[in-house]
């Protein structure tokens, strides 16, 4: 069939204007945010590609169902249709709202992990980890190899890898309460996990006991990569698709934030109640009575009416196209990205399209800067301003050690921005690739004791 363009499979019925500054206004921001692009106001944005997380458009469906809400504080009706809908997409009976992802976590992980567990996964997510090492446990990321390979064109990077999974669990026997898996890998560059390996690690957690926990904030897009690229999986309906991916597992944690297409929510679902009563104790404490868990049930509504709308293929079919679209765009123009495109998000290889700026003058932040200052554009460095670490040698001189990777992350949010927007972008992006050498590198002049990139400064 002839490759037609790409066109967003729905209407528009609400607009918000876009702001357009001038590159000396843009800089005047810039300076006065200290180089750091979570200083700087959404005014003073064009293109807002900082994360996918909580971004979506709202549909007609959703703001309707708000509209109908339940808001009573114990036994509303929204609560049952938004369990009985988490029970049809994913066979989970047992569901927990919370207020959102890293609230799931923080609950899920209170009741279960303790002081010297140990949690693997593909990669853990920045909040998982922070959350599972709180409680005094490690987080640990068992990725298969090419999925560090930010060249690698391998389709399901984002698998986690059977033969370091089972030699961890045989040597950690006793220390594991729970296995994960995150769908699709937001830290390996968005990357997905097939349905073959999904089978393969619950059969490993499976043999050593352990409870299996998938991490499902994009679990739509992770099947809509599953039925386009897994052999004989084609035919199948993405709804079938997901649902045999939570068949493998005991559980999940959600943030609603992404493929439940909702501006804000999370929750927790289980098949069986082993752990059901403590957890709600626990969620009673700090997130609110279970039939609302710290959300207004208008929310739960949202996110009932989201889970069903994210499974239409055409949505997921336009979806998956956006990325892939901007990052082989990227490519013809000469900005090398992590091959091959993740389902939210693009992620820029700072490293190698700027080798002329040494890792200790972070080239991903330089990068980010500068399409900010290009095209208004905001995204996110993963890279050494964000990882990168001072150590003190033992001659007392301090030595920088730099990330793995420098990487710019362009999250798309959901239904929000157009195929013509996404063509101006790379229209101006052409400049900053012919004129990449004009680009210079940063300074830290502030840097905060945790989570740098958050409030960071450089010149
Ligand atoms: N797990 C994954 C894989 C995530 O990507 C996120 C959030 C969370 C858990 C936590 O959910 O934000 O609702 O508390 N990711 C966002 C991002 C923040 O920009 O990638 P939350």
């Amino acid at each position: 069939m002839k490759k037609r363009t790409i066109i967003e499979p729905f209407k528009i019925k609400m607009v918000e204007p876009l702001t357009f500054l001038t590159r000396d206004e843009r800089k005047r921001v810039i300076d006065e945010a200290g180089n750091n692009l979570f200083l700087i106001k959404s005014e003073h944005v064009t293109f807002d590609f900082l994360t996918d997380s909580g971004t979506t458009a709202m549909s007609a469906a959703q703001w309707g169902a708000m509209m109908v809400a339940d808001e009573s504080y114990a036994g509303s009706r929204s609560f049952e249709r938004f369990r009985a809908t988490v029970e049809k997409v994913m066979g989970f009976s047992h569901v927990i709202p919370t207020h959102q992802g890293r609230a799931a976590e923080r609950v899920f992980f209170g009741q279960l992990v303790k002081s010297g567990h140990k949690i693997p996964s593909n990669n853990h997510f920045d909040t998982t980890r922070a959350n599972i090492e709180f409680l005094g446990a490690e987080a640990v990321d068992l990725v298969v190899e090419e999925g560090k390979d930010p060249a690698n064109p391998a389709p399901f990077k984002g698998n986690l890898d059977p033969v370091k999974l089972e030699k961890f669990c045989a040597e950690n026997r006793g220390k594991i309460p729970i296995g994960m898996i995150t769908i699709t890998n937001n830290t390996g560059g968005g990357q997905p996990v097939s349905m073959e390996n999904l089978r393969q690690v619950a059969s490993i957690y499976k043999k050593y006991g352990i409870p299996f926990i998938i991490d499902a904030c994009r679990f739509a897009e992770n099947s809509m990569f599953i039925k386009t690229r897994e052999a004989e999986m084609g035919s199948r309906t993405v709804a079938s698709i997901a649902r045999e991916t939570f068949d493998f597992a005991d559980g999940c944690l959600m943030s609603a934030k992404k493929d439940a297409m909702s501006n804000i929510g999370g929750f927790i679902a289980l098949r069986d109640d082993r752990w059901l009563a403590d957890l709600r104790n626990l969620l009673i404490l700090t997130e609110g009575f279970p039939t609302y868990g710290g959300l207004a049930a208008r929310d739960l509504e949202g996110m009932a009416v989201g889970l069903i709308e994210v499974l239409d293929e055409n949505y997921l079919t336009y979806r998956l196209a956006v990325s892939s679209y901007f990052s082989e765009q990227l490519n013809r123009i000469g900005i090398p990205t992590m091959r091959p495109a993740g389902g939210h998000a693009v992620y820029i290889d700072a490293k190698a399209f700027l080798p002329h700026i040494p890792p200790e003058q972070f080239p991903g932040q330089a990068l980010a800067v500068e399409l900010y200052l290009a095209e208004g554009v905001r995204s996110c460095e993963i890279g050494s301003a964000m990882f990168g670490k001072f150590t003190t040698e033992s001659s007392g001189a301090k030595k920088f050690v730099p990330a793995a990777m420098e990487l710019v992350r362009l999250a798309f949010p959901r239904r929000v921005y157009t195929q013509s927007q996404f063509d101006y972008i790379i229209e101006g992006f052409e400049e900053i690739a012919l004129n990449k050498d004009r680009i210079r590198g940063l300074k830290l002049v502030y840097d905060p004791p945790y989570l740098r990139h958050f409030t960071a400064r450089f010149a």
